[in-house]
């Protein structure tokens, strides 16, 4: 039975790509395995919301993940704020931690790009209270998309310096994990990069069917005509990749054959792929109305969760307080 660590930042609706990347993963490992869920609503601090955003934000998003079938019987499911433990490790962890190796991190490379304004101690140490939530619970897998994966690389980095520096063998160094063996990334409509909660290129499984339609209608293709056994430009390859997830594989074989042959209707395609897509949102959609309005339910479900996270976490710490030399007189 291996332990498994899961995240979203509490900052967005659910998109396709949260869903394919990392939830599908982690909704097939919940029965056989020690499986944790959290909202990291600290991390969203990065950005700074207004309060009464912060907690809209950690309820919606909550009600999403429950709507896709976590089970809090089977996972444990909690809020990263509820969880003091966390904090106690990042600190600890923040001590071996190089700014240097920080800097280099290209999520915070990218940060700084997008809010200059902005640039925080906590992005320049968001890998380490990554890597805290992720240890903390010594997991042995964590299931993330592929923009991840540098963050998990220094989740092993910070679990290997620890045992080193202290000479034990107490963090196992955990893997990015899919099932398919290689990290997903799914694309965004607009025809460039992942598909993402704030840059105006997702599908959110909270979108009704008209807005799907639309969103999927005008996303970037190219402008054709379509050479015979042309390679597919970038933007049409990106509604393949979602395709790809969202279809039977005879659909995805059906659309690039009619590439391939040069007669594709981008219509049609972008049509199919809406049906399919609103296949597998709209019962979802109809769980988070029912869910997100039932708040004695969400009140039970965290509750329960962060008494489970804080006894997992509360054992780490203390035998991380005796390892580095902190012992009662
Ligand atoms: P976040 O909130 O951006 O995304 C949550 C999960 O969804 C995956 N994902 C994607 N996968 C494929 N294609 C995409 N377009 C796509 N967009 C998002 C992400 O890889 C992620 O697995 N730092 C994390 C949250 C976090 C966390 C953790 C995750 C904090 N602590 C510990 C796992 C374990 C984040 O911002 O993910």
């Amino acid at each position: 039975m291996e332990t498994v660590v899961s995240g979203i930042r509490s900052t967005g609706n659910l998109h396709l790509g949260n869903y394919f990347g990392a939830l599908k993963n982690f909704l097939k490992m919940q029965k056989e395995n020690n499986c944790f869920f959290f909202i990291a609503d600290y991390h969203s601090l990065t950005t700074h919301p207004k309060p009464a955003d912060l907690h809209a934000n950690i309820k919606q998003v909550l009600s999403e993940y429950l709507a896709c079938g976590i089970d809090p019987e089977a996972a444990t499911v909690y809020i990263q704020s509820d969880v003091p433990e966390v904090t106690e490790l990042y600190l600890l962890l923040n001590m071996n931690a190089y700014v240097g190796e920080l800097e280099r991190t290209v999520s915070f490379k990218e940060k700084i790009r997008k809010q200059p304004d902005n640039i925080n101690a906590g992005l320049l140490t968001y890998p380490v209270l990554m890597a805290a939530d992720i240890i903390i619970h010594r997991a042995g897998k964590v299931p993330v998309g592929q923009d991840q994966a540098q963050h998990l690389e220094m989740t092993r980095r910070f679990a290997r310096r620890f045992n080193s520096m202290y000479g034990v063998d107490y963090f196992p160094e955990p893997d990015a994990y899919n099932f398919g063996k290689k990290l997903v990334k799914i694309p965004g409509l607009d025809g460039s990069g992942k598909m993402g909660k704030s840059e105006g290129n997702g599908i959110f499984l909270a979108d009704p069917p008209g807005e799907i339609r639309k969103k999927i209608m005008r996303a970037v293709t190219d402008t054709g005509p379509v050479t015979p056994g042309g390679k597919p430009s970038v933007p049409v390859e990106n509604l393949f990749t979602i395709m790809s997830v969202v279809s039977d594989p005879s659909t995805v074989e059906y659309f690039r054959e009619q590439h391939s042959l040069g007669v594709i209707r981008y219509g049609d395609m972008k049509k199919q792929l809406a049906e399919d897509i609103i296949k597998i949102t709209e019962p979802v959609r109809e769980r988070i109305n029912r869910i997100s309005s039932d708040n004695a339910y969400l009140a039970k479900v965290v509750a329960e969760g962060a008494e489970k996270a804080r006894e997992s976490a509360s054992r780490t710490i203390r035998e991380v307080r005796e390892i580095i030399g902190y012992r009662p007189f």
